[in-house]
Order: structure tokens, then C-alpha cells, then sequence
């Protein structure tokens, strides 16, 4: 049974307004990643990164799903059990759009997790508040349950069993600065990457200067219009 591998990034949700985070004018062009997205950000000013995840949420509430969520929720639903959708954003617009079996690799921002049990729980768009507890525990120490660099990311298992597992390997809307897809993509015969802009790989020790040269296939276009290319891939991928 071929089975699909997917790994979004920012890029996905890029096209329903929500920033990314290395493009020009990206989240870390306006915030310095280490004070809000760090563990030494975190242990610094509580507060702060606490306020900068508020913001995040209530932001998130004003954004609706893209063409290409609407997309990747319809595969996930006709190809139930053969598409393993790993994500790195934290938003919720695949679920807004149907999904319901995507990973978040980095957390998700419309929950917070307790620092006492760690048991995350969903809060939708509220703020955490001066008083919010833990719904488990009764615990006031609770947090954004976003993974932050210098802390590890308990998903990322997923990530070699989708490897062992899948035929077809698309990455959508990621630069590979943190998860390396060329690295992945060297693991498939078949693969795709979707992407607007072209990019060098990370390393100068790599045998080829670009990333989209480890790939199978290249749609060098913004998420919503690789779709139906997207597609024809697949379709032509799982037939064969
Ligand atoms: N459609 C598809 N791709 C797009 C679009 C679009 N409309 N707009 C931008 N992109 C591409 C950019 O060219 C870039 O390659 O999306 C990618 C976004 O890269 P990043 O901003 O680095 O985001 P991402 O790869 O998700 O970052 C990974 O880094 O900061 C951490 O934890 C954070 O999960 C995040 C991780």
C-alpha cells in the first residue's frame, strides 16, 4: 500500500495571512526567536513569552483555512490510514478544514500544557490568564504547549516511522532550517517539494548546491497553486 508522507511548514498556512517565520518580514524578523521561543526566553520573562503566544492565539482566530488545507484535509479523508501528515505549525487551520489525524510536531497553539503533570489542554483562543489552571491537576504553573528550541520535541519519533512507512514524500511550504527535508528526501525514490522561491541546501558539503535537486519533483509555486499538480503526482504515484 503506498503511503504518503507529507511535512508542511509555515508556508502552508502563509497564503491564510499567518506570517512565517524566515520570509522577509517573517515572525523572527519582528521578535528575537531566542527571548520568545527558547527555553533561556522562557526561564528569562515568563511574561513575555506568555503575551507573545496570547497575541499568537488571538491572531489565529481571525484566520481562516487555504485552498491547500481544504486540499490536504480532503486527501487525508479519501486516503484514510495512507497519508501520515506531519506539521511544524502550531496553528489550527488543517482541523478548521476537516483534518483530524495531523501531527503537530511543535505543539499547537489553542492548547496550553501544565509544568506540574504535563497534561496539555485546549483553550481554543483564549488567553492564559494570571489564574488559569490546570484542569487535571489543579496546578497554576501552565504554558503555552509550543515546543521551544533548547527543549525536545517528543513527536519527532514520528518522523523516522512515516520515513519507514511511506512511498511518497512531499514536503509543502518549509525551509528544512529546523527539520533538514533534504536529509528525508534523500530516503525516498519518490518525492516532491512545494515551494515559491528556490533555496540553497544548509551545507556547502552537500554534493548538490539546491535543495529541490534531492527531490523527484519541484512546484515552484505558492501552496494553493500546487495543488492540482500536487494531485496528478499522488494520483499518478499511488496508482502505479
Ligand atoms: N506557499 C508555500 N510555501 C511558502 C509560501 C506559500 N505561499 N510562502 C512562503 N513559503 C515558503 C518559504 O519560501 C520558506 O521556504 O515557506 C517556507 C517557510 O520557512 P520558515 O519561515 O523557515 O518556516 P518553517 O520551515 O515552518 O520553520 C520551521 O522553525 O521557527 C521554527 O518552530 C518554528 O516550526 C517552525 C520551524
Amino acid at each position: 500500500m503506498n503511503k504518503i508522507m507529507i511535512l508542511s511548514g509555515a508556508g502552508l498556512s502563509a497564503e491564510s495571512g499567518i506570517r512565517t517565520f524566515r520570509d522577509h518580514d517573517g515572525l523572527w524578523e519582528n521578535h528575537d526567536v531566542m527571548e520568545v521561543c527558547s527555553t533561556q526566553g522562557w526561564i528569562a520573562d515568563r511574561k513575555k513569552v506568555t503575551n507573545f503566544y496570547n497575541d499568537r492565539r488571538a491572531d489565529l482566530e481571525t484566520k481562516e483555512p487555504n485552498h491547500a488545507h481544504k486540499v490536504l484535509a480532503e486527501l487525508e479523508r479519501a486516503y484514510r490510514g495512507r497519508v501520515y501528515h506531519l506539521t511544524q505549525n502550531i496553528d489550527n487551520l488543517m482541523e478548521k478544514a476537516g483534518a483530524k489525524d495531523v501531527i503537530h510536531l511543535h505543539g499547537t497553539l489553542t492548547h496550553l500544557r501544565c509544568e506540574a503533570c504535563t497534561e496539555a489542554f485546549y483553550v481554543g483562543y483564549a488567553n492564559q490568564e494570571a489564574d488559569t489552571s490546570c484542569p487535571n491537576c489543579g496546578n497554576k504553573r501552565v504554558r503555552h504547549n509550543v515546543v521551544m528550541f533548547g527543549e525536545a520535541a517528543p513527536q519527532y519519533e514520528h518522523i523516522q516511522r512515516a520515513i519507514r512507512e511511506c512511498t511518497l514524500f512531499i514536503a509543502i511550504g518549509t525551509s528544512g532550517a529546523v527539520i533538514n527535508i533534504t536529509n528525508i528526501a534523500k530516503e525516498f525514490k519518490h518525492s516532491i517539494l512545494i515551494d515559491p522561491k528556490r533555496a540553497k541546501t544548509a551545507s556547502i558539503y552537500e554534493p548538490h548546491d539546491y535543495i529541490d535537486e534531492y527531490f523527484e519533483h519541484f512546484i515552484q509555486e505558492k501552496s494553493g497553486d500546487a495543488m492540482e499538480e500536487m494531485m496528478r503526482l499522488i494520483e499518478e504515484h499511488t496508482k502505479g
